[in-house]
């Protein structure tokens, strides 16, 4: 989650800069830096590798400046170092843009570029942005045009924001997809831009945001929108409340629709600097395991509770397609007293979103005095889960504050698909040409999870149609089944729904007793293996004329003649498909909640970090 800030006004600005990014500071980054435009139309560049502190040391006298941008960075592509930080230059030194997001065709546009002589100074895919809008206004566009078609020319999701030292008075800010958010703020003969309203909210009276699509034009006293085709927008700025909590939840009711929507970018910080794009190489920076190690292994056990044990199934069926080894799930309270067999050829993976759950944390002690390698996948650095595992895979998804965790599974999800490809990297299962085939599906998915996101007024019809039923039945298949237990695990925790995750195959079993017009059934339906064996649990839904819903791959008619609503999603990977198909359920069980009039982010009975047995 990089941070991003724009001031033109009539104050100096790189004080005002460096306080917002002082506020973004939670969001974590690994460099930062700032581009000023002087009175005398020089443009000033300054960058500091890590903490902030080390941008304030290289600063030195702020300059007179009243217009500038600022940014901090999370490693996506190339090193965090002071060359890959941003801002980002043309060949000129006059356009500086910050970005957050992926620019899934920076090779194919870069090596265009240089083809036409352009120098490149860092490993980053940002660069190609400001050296794409000066290569446009070569060919006669003003700048303004210039930052909408290169922005029109980007593939993946993006937040960008660009000044140019020929335009002194103006900052340019587009948002293409779900990189993260772009808020311009209003005050007394100033304004702003952020990616974040926290950055700037003490300093603003009213704000806009950006939707998919849009760029904005602001200058210290006006602002302006328009599409990315050109055609104007209005937008009426809301009044700032300076409350913090609300400043937090920015433009959402709710932290945890706040949190839903932010997951394109949640998925982005899981990848960020474990992903060489250029060499196609998974790296885990400081993974302690030797190969001949990880070939030992030959079983793993995976535990969490809740949500976290959800992510762990998934990604137990992850690791054993991906690196061949058996890998069994259990809910971690139950491990810890069933005196299960381990040793030192066992992996023990325990997610733990807190890492402090007391029950996944009893689990690793007694894996530990077993002597088995362990790995904890958490949000939480310095956690105690980080301190009883061998090694760490940070989720870096940011602070959740809802109690439901959404962004959390997916981050987990994300992270325990890289270790089943490091893993199956070093036990020579996957080849180079597989591991390259895995990443160009993983580089596309937080845009492919924007647009999922994009049909929540779909969701929010279905859920008003939804909101009285007491009951729900969620179908899923293979890797899909644990994606439909979170399902109704969210609509338990926050809609106070009685929901029950069912594997679709067991339903003849038993639960079919239960179906009748009064049952909504929820079937996950992507075009998989298992497509044809959903879709005749389908018919049976559908002859006992249960109310039924769909979650399905786009393009898939049938479906749609058999299922009244059908949610259908971008084509991806079966592996890849529940950092997909979760989102609708996630938004289901929070419109449901709204409409009953839950206490959506604090459900009763519940705690964010149960620390107690
Ligand atoms: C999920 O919405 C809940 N907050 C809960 O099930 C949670 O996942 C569980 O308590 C485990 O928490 P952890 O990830 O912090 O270990």
């Amino acid at each position: 989650m990089c941070g991003i800030i724009g001031y033109a006004g009539n104050k100096l600005a790189v004080p005002i800069i460096l306080s917002g990014l002082k506020r973004l500071e939670y969001r974590g980054y690994d460099s930062s830096g700032v581009a000023v435009l002087e009175p005398n139309g020089e443009l000033v560049i300054r960058k500091g590798e890590g903490k902030l502190s080390q941008l304030i040391a290289v600063m030195g006298n702020p300059g007179q400046g009243t217009l500038g941008i600022g940014h901090t960075r999370w490693a996506t592509h190339g090193k965090p170092n002071e060359a890959n930080a941003h801002p980002h230059t043309d060949q000129h030194g006059n356009i500086a843009a910050v970005h957050n997001g992926i620019v899934e065709n920076y090779r194919e546009i870069k090596e265009r570029l240089q083809g036409q002589g352009h120098h490149f100074k860092s490993q980053t895919d940002s660069e190609v942005i400001p050296h794409l809008i000066q290569s446009l206004m070569e060919k006669g566009d003003s700048f303004e045009e210039a930052v909408r078609k290169a922005a029109a020319q980007l593939h993946g999701a993006h937040a960008i924001v660009v000044i140019n030292a020929k335009e002194p008075g103006k900052i340019i800010g587009v948002r293409i997809g779900h990189a993260g958010g772009l808020v311009v703020g209003y005050a007394h003969g100033e304004m702003y831009l952020a990616s974040d309203l926290t950055a700037i909210a003490p300093q603003i009276k009213e704000a806009a945001y950006l939707h998919d699509g849009e760029m904005a034009v602001i200058t210290p006293a006006s602002a302006r929108f328009v599409r990315l085709d050109g055609t104007p927008v209005a937008k009426e700025p809301q009044a700032v409340t300076h409350d913090p909590v609300s400043a937090a939840k920015g433009q959402y009711r709710h932290f945890m629709l706040k949190e839903i929507m932010e997951q394109p970018e949640t998925l982005m910080s899981a990848l960020r600097d474990r992903i060489d794009f250029q060499s196609s190489k998974v790296t885990l920076p400081g993974f302690p395991f030797k190969q001949a190690q990880i070939k030992a292994i030959d079983r793993a056990v995976l535990l969490g509770m809740g949500t976290s044990l959800h992510a762990a199934q998934i990604g137990g069926r992850m690791i054993e397609r991906l690196a061949r080894i058996p890998c069994e799930v259990e809910n971690a309270s139950e491990f810890r007293y069933r005196d299960a067999i381990l040793g030192p050829n066992t992996l023990v993976i325990s997610v733990t979103q807190s890492g402090e759950t007391v029950d996944t944390l009893v689990a690793m002690a007694e894996a530990k005095i077993k002597g088995a390698p362990q790995i904890a996948v958490t949000n939480v650095a310095g956690s105690e889960a980080t301190r009883k595992a061998d090694y760490s895979l940070l989720i870096n998804a940011g602070p959740e504050i809802a109690v439901a965790s959404t962004k959390t599974f997916i981050g987990s999800v994300a992270c325990l698909y890289l270790l089943g490809l490091t893993l199956g990297e070093m036990r020579g299962i996957l080849s180079k040409e597989s591991i390259r085939q895995h990443i160009d599906h993983l580089v596309k998915l937080p845009e492919q999870l924007g647009e999922v996101l994009q049909l929540a007024p779909q969701v929010e019809m279905i859920a008003r149609d939804l909101a009285k039923k007491p009951n729900f039945l969620i179908l899923g298949r293979g890797i899909n089944f644990p994606v439909a237990m979170e399902g109704a695990l969210k609509l338990k925790e926050v809609s106070y729904i009685h929901a029950e995750g069912y594997q679709a195959g067991e339903m003849k079993h038993g639960p079919i007793a239960l179906i009748d017009e009064h049952m909504p059934v929820l079937a996950i339906a992507p075009k998989d293996r298992l497509y044809d064996k959903m879709m005749s649990n389908i018919e049976e839904v559908r002859a006992r004329e249960g109310r039924l819903i769909a979650i399905a791959t786009k393009g898939d008619e049938s479906i749609g003649e058999k299922v009244k609503d059908v949610v259908f999603l971008p084509e991806v990977t079966e592996l890849l498909s529940p950092l997909l198909t979760v989102a609708p359920l996630q938004l289901l069980a929070y419109y449901i909640a709204v409409r009953r009039g839950a206490d959506v982010d604090q459900p009763r009975n519940l705690a964010k970090t149960v620390t107690v047995e």
